[in-house]
């Protein structure tokens, strides 16, 4: 297959949209965050990828402590919302129900049907325009009619996933195969 080169991108597809709760100024305070990812298994450890002139990085700063939500698309607009206005301007503490976990101090979006409170260990300052906020997840809240065998069912999660360069919202789709099982094999693969 010919290739097209498009140079330097950020074409990593699909991407989280995930909204990210932190208490700022006294109040629960939240925003959207696609740059956001999983750095360790054990113990698990997240990070988030933040533009410094965010309202939320003082509070993350000052708090030690944020939550990383998983919404639904149905939560897609009120999420949005939170990801277009600045809490700096608007109050947002009412766009979703904070609750609390062993921190005392990550509002956790109630609405949102999966929940990781983290605990802020480390920020590094890419000497441009984010910076990037390292946590270990203390721990994962998720909606209990959604937990089969003590593990979250996924198809039945339906997160929401974002895409880009069309800047859309979308749901994930059809299950492919069985990781870590689907490609054992004698040989290389062919198919
Ligand atoms: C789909 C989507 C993804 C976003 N991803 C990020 C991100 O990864 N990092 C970031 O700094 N801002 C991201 N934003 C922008 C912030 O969520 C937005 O500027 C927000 O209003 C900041 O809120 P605050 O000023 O109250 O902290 C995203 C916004 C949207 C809609």
């Amino acid at each position: 297959m010919e290739k097209t080169a498009l140079g330097p991108t950020t074409y990593l597809c699909p991407m989280p949209a995930v909204l990210i709760g932190a208490m700022v100024d006294d109040r629960p305070n939240y925003m959207v965050a696609a740059y956001c990812g999983l750095v360790q298994h054990d113990p698990p450890m997240i990070a988030l990828s933040l533009a410094k002139t965010h309202y939320t990085n003082a509070g993350i700063r000052k708090s030690g402590a944020f939550s990383v939500n998983v919404a639904t698309p149905e939560l897609a607009e009120r999420l949005d919302h939170c990801g277009i206005v600045s809490g700096r301007t608007d109050d947002k503490s009412g766009c979703f129900t904070a609750f609390y976990g062993s921190l005392g101090n990550a509002p956790m979006a109630a609405e949102c049907p999966l929940n990781l409170e983290c605990r802020l260990i480390q920020i590094v300052d890419f000497l441009g325009t984010n910076e990037l906020f390292i946590a270990e997840i203390v721990g994962t809240y998720v909606n209990s009619d959604l937990v089969t065998d003590g593990h979250i069912d996924v198809a039945r999660l339906d997160p929401l996933i974002f895409t880009v360069p069309d800047s859309m919202y979308r749901r994930i789709g059809d299950i492919v195969g069985r990781a870590w099982h689907i490609g054992r094999c004698t040989g290389p693969p062919t198919g």
